[in-house]
């Protein structure tokens, strides 16, 4: 085999080696292809998921069969004790935490005018205070880590692109990216980087009613100059490179993974 057959999409460098992570959400769609990615770079992760304990093991045990170290943690993002005993295990398993991924995140769809208060709260909760728990508590571990460590919080094109139906997950992503710029410039000077990748429409179970409805699928395509979904992987890919250390001076950023959805596809063919 070439060289040049060799550098296949599977083929990963080990930039990760012996960094300690934990990815919220890490039994399904994205955060399940980070929690892959991290660890086939060397990386120990904690698979941190809610509901569906088999799909956290089955991530645990692919990992397991490649060589790597990772157990599933059980927790709800959005409480203080559970976030607690969960980074705290982390910590005591692997001896420290370098990374933290906040992939954990639901959406529901209401209408402005008739959504309900309870809708509203619990995706603010899970999307945007579930985020700076976990953040805040990793980070406090890491500002005391000799090599720093690196935040990735996962937030969407819809924090820039408003979405019918969806104020409360809009609100949530724009105030993720306003936590990650303004955790980056305090955590600056104590070697922890904080960035966020703002994915676009990916093929996870998040969206299936959209992706596996011939007629959603069309409408969705019209919006994605790529003309094609990401897969969860191309998200994963762009997470590993933040958290590594060829990201070293990069904090505070936002990389959009979208196949161009936030370029305003409409002005594509000029007119
Ligand atoms: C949502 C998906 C949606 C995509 C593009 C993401 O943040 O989770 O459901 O397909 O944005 O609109």
């Amino acid at each position: 085999m070439s060289d040049q057959e060799n550098v296949t999409p599977t083929q990963t460098a080990r930039r990760l080696e012996g960094r300690r992570a934990l990815v919220t959400g890490a039994n399904s769609g994205i955060g399940r292809a980070i929690a892959l990615r991290l660890a086939q770079e060397g990386a120990s992760v904690c698979i941190n998921f809610v509901v569906n304990p088999q799909a956290a093991d089955e991530v645990v045990n692919e990992i397991k069969a490649g060589g790597g170290k990772a157990f599933a943690a059980q927790a709800d993002v959005t409480s203080e004790e559970q976030v607690d005993a969960m980074i705290g295990r982390a910590a005591g398993d692997f001896g420290g935490l370098d990374i933290l991924v906040n992939n954990a995140g639901m959406e529901t769809h209401h209408p402005f005018l008739e959504m309900p208060l309870d809708a509203w709260r619990k995706v603010i909760d899970v999307d945007l205070t579930g985020a700076f728990l976990c953040a805040q508590r990793a980070a406090r571990l890491m500002v005391k880590n000799e090599r720093g460590g690196a935040i990735v919080n996962i937030t969407s094109v819809h924090q820039i692109i408003p979405w019918g139906g969806f104020a409360h997950y809009c609100a949530a992503k724009a105030g993720m990216d306003m936590m990650t710029k303004t955790i980056a410039l305090e955590l600056a000077n104590q070697k922890v980087r904080v960035n966020s990748v703002a994915p676009g429409a990916i093929a996870t179970p998040i969206n299936r009613n959209v992706w596996s409805d011939p007629q959603g699928l069309k409408d969705l395509l019209r919006k994605i100059p790529s003309e094609r979904m990401g897969q969860p992987e191309e998200i994963a890919s762009v997470v590993a490179f933040l958290c590594s250390d060829e990201a070293s001076y990069v904090t505070g950023a936002v990389l959009y993974a979208d196949g161009g959805m936030a370029l305003y596809p409409e002005f594509m063919h000029g007119g």
